[in-house]
């Protein structure tokens, strides 16, 4: 896959790629990323890429001439092109899973106060991620780079990444190493014994457990198998029981 990221900051995305798994990942051939500085794309002789806003207001716009320029000289026929801004649509691992399947990957940055509306028309998808606003999109590039990379296969073991949490709707399951007694907290005693039909069961439940209590939306439009079904009302008596006892 190739990443190519439109920025007017590429040194604050320069860290990123050189550090664990990303660096591993590029090293390796499964993707590359290109950092491209927009501000080469700008007409004006002391390369401005922003003007004022039309009909007033504070701040500066950045203007469609310059992004229009930069996207024109790097798609390909395979580019999906890709605003961030805090309008788009909400990331999440079901959009990462979808980004991971693509050939080429432009996302676009946006910053300082605004962009010229007329660049939204230029790109295949919009995407937020989440409900506050930065001072430009590179950190959210950043944050997409991140999660597919670690997607695409090679990046690393398959395992790792299918037991995520989300990627199957459930948070994860707890995870402990050594040592198996640390200040008086023990690692529970069922992922010691090696009995790996009860180790899937109890991290199935506790998986059930950590989504319950903490992103029960999560649950609600889930296709529960019977197994789900069996350990939720399990945990939901253990539950009630914590609650009558507290
Ligand atoms: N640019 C500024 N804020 C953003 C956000 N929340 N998501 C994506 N891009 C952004």
């Amino acid at each position: 896959m190739k990443i190519k990221i439109l920025t007017l900051f590429p040194n604050m995305l320069e860290g990123i790629l050189k550090e664990s798994i990303l660096k591993r990942a590029i090293e390796k051939g499964v993707c590359s990323v290109e950092l491209i500085d927009m501000r080469q794309y700008s007409l004006d002789k002391h390369h401005h890429v922003d003007d004022t806003p039309y009909g007033g207001g504070a701040g500066m716009v950045l203007a469609c001439d310059v992004v229009d320029r930069a996207i024109t000289a790097h798609r390909t026929a395979q580019s999906f092109k890709i605003l961030m801004t805090p309008q788009g649509r909400p990331f999440q691992q079901t959009i990462a899973k979808e980004l991971a399947s693509k050939e080429e990957l432009i996302l676009i940055c946006g910053h300082y106060e605004g962009f010229d509306e007329r660049i939204r028309s230029y790109v295949d998808d919009e995407i937020s991620i989440g409900d506050y606003v930065l001072t430009g999109g590179e950190l959210a590039a950043a944050v997409i780079c991140d999660s597919v990379i670690r997607l695409l296969d090679n990046a690393i073991r398959k395992e790792s990444s299918e037991d995520d949490s989300f990627s199957d709707g459930l948070l994860e399951y707890p995870q402990y190493t050594r040592p198996v007694e640390y200040k008086g907290c023990t690692v529970p005693e069922v992922l010691l014994n090696g009995n790996h039909k009860l180790i899937r069961e109890f991290r199935l439940k506790e998986s059930l457990r950590k989504t319950i209590l903490r992103r029960p939306d999560l649950l609600k439009n889930r296709n529960l198998t019977k197994e789900e079904e069996r350990l939720l009302s399990m945990l939901q008596a253990e539950l009630a029981a914590d609650k009558n006892n507290a």
